[in-house]
């Protein structure tokens, strides 16, 4: 039996596939039920804190959507110079005291680590919504719940992860919950952008075929599923690094003619240029897709965590 009851989200190795495979499978159901009404009362009377300290829009307001769903209620910090942190209140203090109010706590901070810190200085559970480069395990869950269902298990698919493997967090958690299965994967990054070598070498150790590499049309060409993201220009130091990198890798109609005509094209939001809007029309292009799944899984993961599946 799988239970996620008062556990942390924090991480995406954090997950065994019996428990990827339930959060899943309750995500769907709770996929299908919402086809027949708007809300479930599961979660009456429970509150869910958002503490975002970085932008967001789709993690915040998707775990603000699904925790209405579930018909429970939602709290928010809001903005950080509307509350005391504002006044120099450490993150432990501020999540001390959001626990006191709130039966699960979601946060996104800019630094590596933050959510940890948080997790120990909370007396309710603390999902990370992404910790500076470091990870974001509640993407990984919707963007695997997305790849099984636009192409099916993710067993024997080549997949090219593009742009920014060193600070991108979503491709971080990704790699964890796909290293579960035999996948194939091209990291398409520049070369100052490549995926951090410890965890490169940890998915080779578990037997996985990783490819690092610049040629976007290289790897594209070989994959079945093409997951783009952002460049972190907020996480470069020297702004002059990130012009350089700009730009690099971009998709549009006329390079898809060149793909697999099955290809699939992801990507976790929000985009810059790195694809084309005439893409969005595309059969294949699974983008906004992929956000709506992200109200499912989170569903899901509140009921878990919370006691209620
Ligand atoms: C990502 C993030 O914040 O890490 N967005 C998201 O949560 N959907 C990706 C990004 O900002 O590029």
């Amino acid at each position: 039996m799988v239970s996620l009851k008062d556990k942390d989200i924090l991480h995406g190795n954090q997950f065994s596939k019996k428990e990827i495979d339930a959060i899943l499978r309750v995500a769907s159901e709770f996929e299908k039920e919402l086809k027949q009404k708007s809300s479930i009362s599961l979660l009456k009377g429970k509150i869910l804190a958002t503490l975002f300290f970085e932008p967001s829009t789709r993690t915040r307001l998707s775990f603000e959507t699904a925790m209405q769903r579930l018909g429970g209620g939602v709290i928010s910090l809001g903005s950080v110079e509307g509350s005391s942190v504002a006044k120099g209140e450490t993150l432990i203090d501020t999540v001390r005291t959001i626990s006191q109010y709130a039966d699960v706590i979601v946060i996104r901070h800019p630094r590596i680590g933050s959510a940890k810190e948080a997790a120990e200085a909370s007396s309710v559970p603390v999902i990370n919504a992404g910790d500076g480069a470091g990870q974001h395990p509640t993407q990984a869950l919707l963007d695997l719940y997305t790849i099984r269902k636009e192409v099916g298990t993710p067993k024997g698919l080549a997949i090219s992860l593009v742009g920014d493997m060193k600070y991108g967090r979503t491709v971080h958690a990704l790699v964890e919950l796909l290293s579960h299965y035999q996948v194939r994967l091209f990291l398409v990054s520049p070369d100052s952008l490549k995926m951090p070598e410890e965890i490169t070498s940890n998915l080779k150790a578990k037997g996985l075929e990783v490819v690092e590499t610049e040629d976007l049309m290289g790897a594209a060409s070989q994959s079945d599923l093409i997951y783009m993201t952002r460049i972190q220009k907020e996480r470069f130091s020297d702004l002059s690094e990130y012009e350089k990198v700009k730009g690099r890798f971009i998709i549009n109609r006329d390079f898809l003619t060149q793909l697999k005509k099955k290809i699939i094209i992801l990507h976790p939001l929000p985009r810059v240029d790195e694809i084309h809007p005439e893409v969005d029309t595309y059969p294949g292009a699974a983008y906004f897709r992929q956000v709506r799944n992200g109200i499912f899984v989170r569903m899901a993961l509140l009921a878990m965590i919370l006691g209620k599946r």
